[in-house]
């Protein structure tokens, strides 16, 4: 049964404080609560029973009201809620339950990790902590007692201050904490166990001195340096570019093992999965060191995006998300390569958001209605919703953004507010109307835009054509024209910049405002016939299409001003290429290039005045699923057919650049995650995958030789990888090894596990079945899961068998974490849903599989994505 955004109403009742005790107990957790509670003067509801949300693993023992024990009949328990009839406008409700943390294998509500407790509230968990108004627009003043053994757990962690902690007479300790900022349940947490901690202070703008704390077990105290370092520099970057300020006197960052997401931003006490978190050159590699450092921005930066100012219901999710991903974007281009940055998420997003958008889960960045809300938590609200507020970056201007976002905290601090109320602060600071803009939150899909030119020499002008189309969604057949700003420029045929006059106004970059379905922009004193430069810096997440030559390309990728464009470029180019070879190969011919993709490759590795980080990123040819994603109908051996033939033609013509490439850019000196460093290994490791393919001898012994010097994580896994999937003959020995070196490190054996159900081998269902077994293994950790199945899912031979038995396998796991943890299976379930794109006799098997699937019985959440795949 959906809920839906238009049927919201403001809670009949609030919580002005909450008061609570866990006694921690290895069999059962006793938890007390205190709500004082009264009625809401903004509901109209008036005589409107109370109704709090639990859960089936919840167990009433008593409720009272006021110091009047309620007698079973003066309450019900219906669909694990709790209906309280008669109430006074004014109470203090008081409930005991009892929880089992240690059976609870959702990891929503109170937990064990290993060896501590620790909560994952948002969205709804808190109701499976006790019973509660679990919604974000009940903001309370939480106060928390937390009683365990302390021999066993001495560390006792919630929101805010501690204010006591004292020994007990049966000898339990007793620790309070005082949060006095009002949140709402989703930002509760507890962590108490037999942790180490790493102190360090922040000194904010205006002098106070904060208490930074990273907690994690003893074993990994010693990789949280670089955590910490990363949060200063988020708590500095915030101030200077957003003017907030830490609030409380105390920080603290959790690391525990299972946990299904990322991180989460609870307030005063962040808690993360430990692969978003510890790093240490020898374990880490570059791509997650980058990684941690922009999620422990994100969960800082959410403590004004999302904390002080937080979501009046779950459909404003993308109000926190979308915003605070901005932010942390922003903050990765100011600590490291702005253009890099981009490409990165614009790639991820094209391949992964786009993916979605067309297909059968496509909902708008503020969904109108869902089944289980943590299937939203998905990369539409969160990338795309991070687009939107780039978009308006780029209409109003970085100083009246900045103008914008201090209305909206300001107007805003301590409520739960709307995608609108956003929209709205930003208008109203910088005069400018977002009125059509604001149907990029409602409308789903990704909008197409056609572009046509036209240049007349002899009155030197220009014009471009712009036609936009959003393709239907499930649920939305129609759609309006979008807002959608088209930065450009346009450059003569040696490369220069043309400064061309638009509107009156003359310059070589323009800023187009594209609101109809179809605009003629016009431009004079144009010297020369352009090559338009579009949509510079991915300034809407639309797909534009232009009809370019490859010389047109290979110009913009030489000497586009704009550097994104020039990747884009150099992508496009590949595109075409492979999606030509693509064509040979389903229609069963013998592939041949048919393009000068590969001088324009050698040009690159030759311009020393490239940044090495670009050039990998351009010499990365487009991926598998980048590549499914463009295609109509996918031919998953067809596209792996593709690329292996194009990576082997480029190898070959290029053997000796790739062979120089590898030596002109090895780093020395001590490991640093810094863009300079990382730039070059980035580049010297894409150059010895392609050297190796070449099939020189020499490269063969170089891998081996790298993996078993490295002194670090980056180098050693690439070698490792690129042995693997280059079908290097040693591939076997090394993989061993690697697992033989690391087997006590579980973050690096992840990294294995995923390496390992991604090679492709022709037994090699049989391979992930049997590392299902493995001792490195464990169903009941989401990170083994992630990387094991992740990995299995990027097998593109095994996972796309045609006789189904890759999606067999898949569905089986489904069905089995589905009992265990709906919101990892619903995960899984991803790529089951592209079935009505795949090709015909692979879409039968899939569907097939999802028709099984839905034959169970089903927890809400693959519910929800297997009905609508087969919608
Ligand atoms: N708010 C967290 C973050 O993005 C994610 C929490 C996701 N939780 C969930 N149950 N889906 O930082
Ligand atoms: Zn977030």
């Amino acid at each position: 049964s959906a809920i839906y955004l238009k049927d919201y109403k403001v809670p009949p009742f609030l919580i002005d404080k909450t008061e609570l005790t866990f006694e921690l107990d290895e069999a059962t957790t006793v938890v007390t609560s205190k709500l004082h509670m009264r009625r809401n003067p903004d509901s109209t509801e008036n005589t409107a029973p109370l109704v709090l949300d639990g859960g089936e693993d919840v167990k009433l023992v008593a409720v009272a009201m006021d110091d009047y024990v309620l007698p079973s009949g003066e309450y019900q328990l219906v669909d694990n809620q709790l209906i309280i009839t008669a109430t006074a406008d004014n109470f203090v409700l008081t409930c005991e339950t009892l929880i089992e943390p240690q059976n609870n294998t959702r990891l929503e509500g109170l937990y064990r990790s290993s060896s501590m407790f620790c909560t994952q509230c948002e969205a709804e968990g808190f109701r499976h902590i006790t019973y509660y108004l679990d919604r974000p627009d009940v903001m309370s003043v939480f106060t928390t007692r937390i009683i365990a053994d302390a021999t066993k757990y001495p560390v006792m962690l919630s929101n805010g201050n501690e204010i006591s902690r004292e020994l007990q007479e049966d000898g339990k300790t007793s620790v309070v904490w005082h949060d006095p900022f009002p949140k709402p349940a989703y930002l509760f947490a507890l962590v108490s166990g037999n942790l180490e901690v790493k102190n360090d202070t922040f000194v904010t703008q205006s002098q106070r001195e904060v208490k930074l704390q990273i907690f994690t077990e003893a074993h990994n105290i010693d990789k949280v340096d670089y955590a910490m370092e990363a949060l200063k520099r988020s708590m500095r970057w915030d101030e200077d570019v957003y003017g907030r300020e830490y609030d409380l006197d105390i920080f603290m960052i959790v690391a525990v093992d299972d946990f299904n997401m990322g991180a989460m931003e609870n307030k005063g006490l962040n808690i993360f999965n430990s692969s978003c978190l510890l790093a240490s050159p020898e374990t880490t590699t570059d791509d997650t060191y980058l990684r941690v450092e922009a999620i422990v921005a994100h969960e800082y930066f959410h403590n004004w995006s999302g904390n002080r100012v937080t979501c009046r219901d779950w459909f404003q999710l993308s109000l926190k998300e979308g915003f605070t991903v901005f932010r942390d974007q922003s903050f990765s281009a100011d600590m490291h390569s702005d253009t890099v940055k981009r490409v990165e998420d614009v790639s991820f997003l094209k391949t992964a958001q786009f993916a979605e958008d067309a297909g059968p889960m496509a909902h708008p960045v503020r969904p109108a209605s869902f089944i289980e809300i943590s299937n939203f938590y998905t990369l539409t609200v969160y990338e795309k919703g991070a687009e939107i507020v780039r978009m308006i970056h780029t209409l109003l201007g970085a100083e009246n953004f900045r103008k914008g976002s201090d209305l909206y905290f300001e107007r805003h601090d301590g409520q739960a507010v709307t995608c609108d109320d956003f929209v709205a602060a930003m208008q109203d600071a910088s005069g400018v109307d977002l009125t059509q803009f604001k149907r990029w939150y409602s409308q789903a899909g990704t909008p197409q835009i056609r572009v046509t030119d036209e240049y007349d020499a002899q009155s030197q002008t220009y014009q471009l054509t712009l036609q936009q189309e959003t393709p239907a969604t499930p649920g939305q057949p129609t759609k309006l024209p979008l807002h959608i700003p088209v930065r450009l420029g346009l450059i003569d045929e040696s490369g220069n910049a043309l400064s061309v006059s638009s509107s009156g106004h003359v310059s070589d970059e323009h800023l187009l405002e594209l609101t109809e379905a179809e605009q003629v922009f016009e431009f004079t004193q144009v010297a020369t016939k352009p090559v338009p430069s579009l949509l510079r810096g991915f300034s809407a997440p639309v797909k534009l299409s232009y009809d370019y030559s490859s010389a047109d390309l290979l110009l913009l990728l030489s000497s586009d001003q704009d550097g994104f464009n020039r990747w884009n470029a150099g992508q496009q180019l590949a595109v075409n290429e492979l999606n030509t070879l693509i064509e040979q190969a389903v229609a069963g011919e013998t592939l041949s290039l048919t393009s000068n993709l590969v001088e324009g490759f050698k040009s690159l590795l030759q311009d020393a005045s490239l940044d090495p980080a670009m050039v990998a990123l351009i010499l990365n040819l487009p991926s598998q699923a980048y590549l499914s994603e463009l295609a109509q109908v996918i031919h998953p051996n067809a596209i792996k057919q593709a690329r292996q033939y194009l990576k082997k033609q480029i190898a070959e013509s290029l053997q000796a650049d790739f062979a120089q490439a590898y030596q002109q850019h090895q780093v020395t000196g001590q490991y640093q995650a810094e863009a300079k460093d990382i730039a070059s290994r980035s580049l010297k490791n894409l150059a010895l995958s392609y050297w190796l393919e070449s099939g020189d001898d020499a490269a063969k012994q170089v891998v081996v030789a790298q993996f078993e010097s490295a002194d670090n994580m980056t180098d050693q896994f690439a070698a490792l990888s690129i042995a693997v999937h280059h079908g290097h003959d040693k591939a076997d020995d090394l993989l061993d090894a690697f697992y033989q070196q690391w087997q006590n490190e579980p973050l690096v054996v992840n990294k294995w596990l995923m390496l390992s159900a991604s090679r492709e081998q022709e037994d090699a269902i049989a391979k992930v079945t049997a590392l299902m077994e493995h001792e490195a293994f464990d169903l009941k950790n989401p990170n083994k899961v992630r990387s094991l199945l992740g990995g299995f899912g990027q097998n593109i031979a095994a996972f796309h068998q045609v006789d189904g038995s890759g999606y067999q396998f898949l569905a089986d796991q489904i069905l089995v974490l589905d009992k265990r943890n709906p919101q990892i299976a619903s995960r899984l379930c991803t790529p089951l849903t592209r079935w009505k794109k795949m090709a015909p006799e692979l879409s039968v098997k899939m569907k097939a599989e999802l028709e099984r699937i839905m034959a169970n019985e089903l927890s809400k959440d693959v519910y929800e994505v297997i009905s609508k795949s087969l919608a």
